[in-house]
Parts: structure tokens; sequence; C-alpha cells
């Protein structure tokens, strides 16, 4: 802080200008949330109930999901069809949804996963992780699946998807699994997909997992399982790019929102990136784990992400980058702005020795880049550590920026930082000495304002007024 303040008014006006300007290009200029299109309407509707569903919560289901989805086939050509889902408590397996498909839940319908493992077929892991993620070898399939689609849509007015997933933490716990637990929901190798207006509740693993996907909404969900439950993550957008996740309340056991791309040397060979990720408005509470993270797993590397206001509340991590080596890949231009902390542990936290590997063959060399991170505009209350920012020993995580962040700490040293190099502004408390030096003004363009792209697009002259 002391340095900090030593910029002079003028200075500091410009600075807090400059954050403005960064924070209304990021909400106008660069969402992956307008380019949308607006929802189809389809021309073709059926009920469950139609196919034999009997909404009582005993009776299964899967066949007429499936059936109602395979008589849908044929208006794929036509505009798309609905299956709409009435009141009811509707047990079900695992079932595969198709192109233009609306899966429309009415506002007191239950969709309720099986609690029998037979229900949830078991499909080969995905080539980017090479192998299931917490078991080796193969994996359960999602309730809600969907492989190689164009134009899904899974809403509703508030309807709830409750994957019963209780019964997977305790196989977990008791080491009673075969293969890896299945998400809630996975869309793989799929475009323009929707996922909005719905509850998720009690996902047996991560719950909404887009995999090799592009040009995905997901709005207005609440999503929930116990503090306590295992890897129940809320939304793990995967090597996945052109994503949009906004006005979300999600409160789970493990990480709410968190942006992967593939596993070690799995993901370095598949070699997809997870980028142009847009999240704003979201709030939450996780136990053990982050509001915001990205890795552990990005080996395909991870770029363009901006984040803005995020509230996250009585949880162990704020912000947070995961990694390791061996992972490869990269995290760069990452802008995450307003934030505001209440009871979190660790306000911001970059780990570079998460370790976790799919199997001895990974390549301890495979060192990550992570470059170009600002953070800015954080407010935290009732924070027990601001920062332990720690690189990788001979791989320092560079251009990392923080700015215009004010914390309440109550723990001294507020922050530890190793093998990591950067710059900031008006950070209170007073910010580890590596990360020292000031943003403003010479090295502005060493770290990632977004603004700075709109130099090429509107020319220099709003930069004018800038001494440089
Ligand atoms: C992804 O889906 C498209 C069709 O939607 C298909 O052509 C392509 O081969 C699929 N890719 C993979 C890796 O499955
Ligand atoms: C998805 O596309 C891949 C590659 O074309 C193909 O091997 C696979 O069978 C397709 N899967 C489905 C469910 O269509
Ligand atoms: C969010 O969903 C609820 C019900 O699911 C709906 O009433 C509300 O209008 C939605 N809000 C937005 C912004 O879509
Ligand atoms: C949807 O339902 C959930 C769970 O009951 C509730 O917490 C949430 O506030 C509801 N969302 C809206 C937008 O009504
Ligand atoms: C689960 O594991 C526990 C001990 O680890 C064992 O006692 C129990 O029989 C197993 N249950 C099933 C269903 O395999
Ligand atoms: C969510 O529900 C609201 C209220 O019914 C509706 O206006 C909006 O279009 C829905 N949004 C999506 C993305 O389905
Ligand atoms: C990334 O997002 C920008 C801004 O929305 C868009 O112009 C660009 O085409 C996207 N890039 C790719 C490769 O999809
Ligand atoms: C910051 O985020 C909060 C939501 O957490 C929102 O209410 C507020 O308007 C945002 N502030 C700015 C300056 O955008
Ligand atoms: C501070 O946050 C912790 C949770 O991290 C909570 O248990 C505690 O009650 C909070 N203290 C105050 C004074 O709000
Ligand atoms: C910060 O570093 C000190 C000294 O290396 C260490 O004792 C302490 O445990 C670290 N704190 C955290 C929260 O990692
Ligand atoms: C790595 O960063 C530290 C500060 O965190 C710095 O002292 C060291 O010189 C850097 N190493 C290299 C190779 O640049």
């Amino acid at each position: 802080m002391r340095r900090s303040l030593s910029l002079s008014v003028v200075e500091a006006l410009l600075l807090v200008a400059l954050i403005f300007e960064a924070q209304l290009w990021a909400v106008k200029g660069n969402s992956h949330c307008e380019n949308l299109k607006p929802l189809e309407v389809r021309p073709h509707s059926v009920t469950i109930t139609e196919f034999g569903a009997v909404g009582d919560g005993a009776t299964l289901n899967t066949k007429a999901f499936q059936n109602a989805i395979f008589y849908l086939q044929s208006f794929a050509d036509k505009g798309g069809a609905q299956l709409f889902v009435p009141k009811g408590r509707w047990l079900t397996g695992s079932f595969e949804l198709i192109s233009h498909l609306t899966l429309l839940l009415d506002k007191a319908a239950v969709i309720l996963g099986s609690e029998d493992s037979s229900d949830w077929p078991v499909d080969d892991p995905l080539p980017s992780y090479g192998r299931g993620r917490e078991l080796p070898g193969r994996r359960h399939r999602s309730l809600i699946y969907g492989n190689n689609l164009t134009d899904v849509i899974i809403t509703g007015d508030n309807g709830t998807i409750d994957g019963q997933g209780s019964i997977w933490w305790s196989w977990f716990r008791n080491h009673n699994l075969t293969f890896t637990r299945p998400h809630l929901v996975e869309l793989k190798n799929s475009t323009n997909v929707v996922i909005s207006n719905l509850t998720f509740m009690n996902s047996p693993f991560w719950t909404i997992h887009p995999v090799y996907c592009s040009h995905v909404l997901v709005q207005n969900v609440t999503i929930l399982a116990p503090l306590s439950s295992p890897n129940t993550d809320g939304i793990d957008p995967d090597s996945s790019d052109n994503v949009c996740i906004e006005d979300c309340y999600i409160s789970t056991g493990d990480d709410l929102i968190v942006i992967k791309s593939g596993w070690d040397e799995y993901g370095i060979a598949f070699g997809r990136p997870s980028f142009n990720i847009t999240i704003r408005r979201i709030s939450g509470q996780t136990g053990s784990s982050s509001g915001l993270a990205i890795g552990s797993e990005m080996s395909g590397g991870v770029s363009e992400v901006y984040a803005e206001d995020l509230r996250f509340f009585n949880s162990a991590n704020g912000i947070r980058i995961k990694t390791a080596p061996g992972r490869g890949g990269y995290v760069r231009n990452v802008y995450v702005s307003n934030v505001t902390l209440t009871g979190v542990k660790v306000a911001i936290r970059f780990t570079g020795q998460y370790g976790e590997h799919p199997d001895e063959s990974y390549d301890p060399k495979a060192l990550p880049v992570i470059d170009k991170i600002t953070i800015t505009n954080i407010k935290g209350e009732n924070i027990s550590f601001a920062g332990v920012i720690e690189g990788i020993e001979d791989d320092n995580f560079t251009n990392i920026c923080l700015s215009n962040v004010v914390l309440n700490v109550k723990k001294n040293p507020p922050w530890n930082c190793s093998y990591v190099e950067g710059y900031s502004d008006l950070v209170s408390p007073e910010i580890c000495e590596v990360l020292s030096e000031s943003i403003y003004p010479g090295h502005f363009s060493d770290c990632y304002f977004p603004i700075s792209r709109l130099q090429t697009s509107i020319g220099e002259d709003r930069y004018a007024l800038l001494p440089r």
C-alpha cells in the first residue's frame, strides 16, 4: 500500500478510469452471451406421458425418455421438437439427447436419477483424460447425455434435475466404485447448447460438463449439493470455447465454476483448448474448494477468460488457478473483475504443485505457461489469507497483475508469493515484494487489460491523455 499511495491523485484517477473502461469493454464488447441466437421455438412437441412415463418417483422411466427422443428424431429436419416433462417425479436412468431438441421441464417437474448404478451405462474415457478422472479405465455416462449434437436446449420454469447422488458419494467413500462416477449433464462435441432456468441437485460427480463443445450458454440456473459432498463441481467447461455462464447461484462441495482442458500427456496430445469464456453475475458457496477456478486439468490450454460480478461467501478459496509440472499447456489472458468475497479463507490462490497425474507416463518436464492474469476490483471481508500465489520453480508465472484489491485479512503475512512475477496497484494489505512494482504506467501493456485490444480497433486517441 505504501508504494501505491505514492501515486499522484491524477494518476490514481486515470487508473480508476482505465479500470472502469476495461469493465465496460468486458461487459459490452466481449460477451459470448449476446451473440448466441434467440431460443428456437419448436414446431412439434410431445409430453413424456405419451410414451408411458409415470411420475410417481418409483417407476423407472428410462425407456419412456429413450422412446420419446427416438420418436422425435423424425422432426430434426423440420425445425426440431420439444419433449415436455410435466409436474411429477420422474425416475430415470441415463438417456441420450438428439440435435434440434428442447427438453422442457414444468415448474413442478423433477427428473430423478436412478439409484441403481446399472442404469448409468459405462463409456470409454475421454481422449483428453486417457482414463476416468477418479479411477483408471472407463466411466459412467451422465444422466442426461449428448454427443455430436447441435442446437440443444435444456430448460424449464425452474424445474429440477436431481441426480440423487448421495448413494454415489457413499460408494466413493467406501471405495465401492469400479468406474469413475457420472456427471449429471454431459454434452460432448456439441455446438449451440443452451441450459437455462432450471435447478440441478445432488450430482453424483461434476454437475454440468460441456466437453469439446462450442457456443454454450448456461443461464439462470441454480446448482445445489451438500457442502461436504465429494467432487460435486458446479459447471466445468472443458476443452470448450465461446461459452457464457451467467446469472447462476451455485452451492456445492467442490469448485463452483472451473475451466478445464484435459489432463497431462493425454490433454497435451489431444490439444483442444478452452477459450472465449465469459462468466458473470455468479454467486455461491463451496466447502473446501473455489468460487472460480482454472485447472487443475488445463493441458490443452485455457485463454481469453472474462469473469465479472462474482460474489462468493463462506468458502475455502475465491479465485484459483491450479496446475502442476506435467500438465504442459497454458493459462493466459484471464481477466477477473468485481468480486466480493465474505468469509473466504484464501481470496486469491495460485497453486503450481497441485499434483494428481493420470499415470506414471506423464512428462515432468512438461511445464505449464501461466501468463497475463489480471485480477481487479476485489473486495473481501473476513478473509484469512489475502493470497497464496505459488508458481513453479524454474517456471515462473508471469505478468500476474492485481489492482484495486481491498481485503480485510486476519492472518500475517497476508500474502505468500513464490515463483511469480507481476505488478500491482492499490492493493491492501500491502502485497508481497515480488508483485509490488506498479502496473501504471510502465507495465500497463504487460498486464492483460482487455481494453488494450481497443487500441487496435479505435486507435490510440483515447490514450492521448495518458503520460507514457
Ligand atoms: C463431432 O461431431 C461432428 C458432427 O456433429 C462429427 O462430424 C465429428 O466427427 C465429431 N468429432 C468427434 C471427435 O467425435
Ligand atoms: C460422433 O462422431 C464420431 C466421429 O465421427 C463417431 O465415431 C461417433 O460414432 C459419433 N457418435 C455418435 C453418438 O453419433
Ligand atoms: C430465471 O428463471 C426463473 C424461473 O426459472 C424465471 O422466473 C426468471 O424470469 C428467469 N430470469 C431470467 C433473467 O431469465
Ligand atoms: C429455483 O428453485 C431453487 C430450488 O428450489 C430456488 O433456490 C431458486 O431460488 C429458484 N430460482 C428462481 C429463479 O426462482
Ligand atoms: C462397500 O464397501 C464396504 C467396505 O469398504 C463393504 O463393507 C460393502 O459391502 C461394500 N458395498 C457394496 C455394495 O459393494
Ligand atoms: C428463462 O425464463 C424466462 C422467464 O420465463 C424467459 O423470459 C427466458 O427467455 C428464459 N431464458 C432462457 C435462456 O431460456
Ligand atoms: C472469440 O470471441 C470473439 C469475441 O466474441 C470473437 O470475435 C471470435 O471470433 C471468437 N474466436 C473464436 C475462434 O471463436
Ligand atoms: C459488481 O458485482 C455486483 C454483483 O456481485 C453488482 O451488483 C454490481 O453492480 C457490480 N458492480 C459494477 C461496478 O459493475
Ligand atoms: C468469518 O467467516 C467464517 C467462515 O469462513 C465464519 O464461520 C465466521 O462466522 C465469519 N466471521 C464473521 C465475524 O463474520
Ligand atoms: C506462507 O509462507 C510461510 C513461510 O514460508 C509458511 O509458513 C505459511 O504456511 C504460508 N502460508 C500459507 C497460507 O500457505
Ligand atoms: C522468478 O521470480 C522470482 C520472483 O518471484 C525472481 O526472483 C526470479 O529471478 C525469477 N526467475 C527467473 C528465471 O526469471
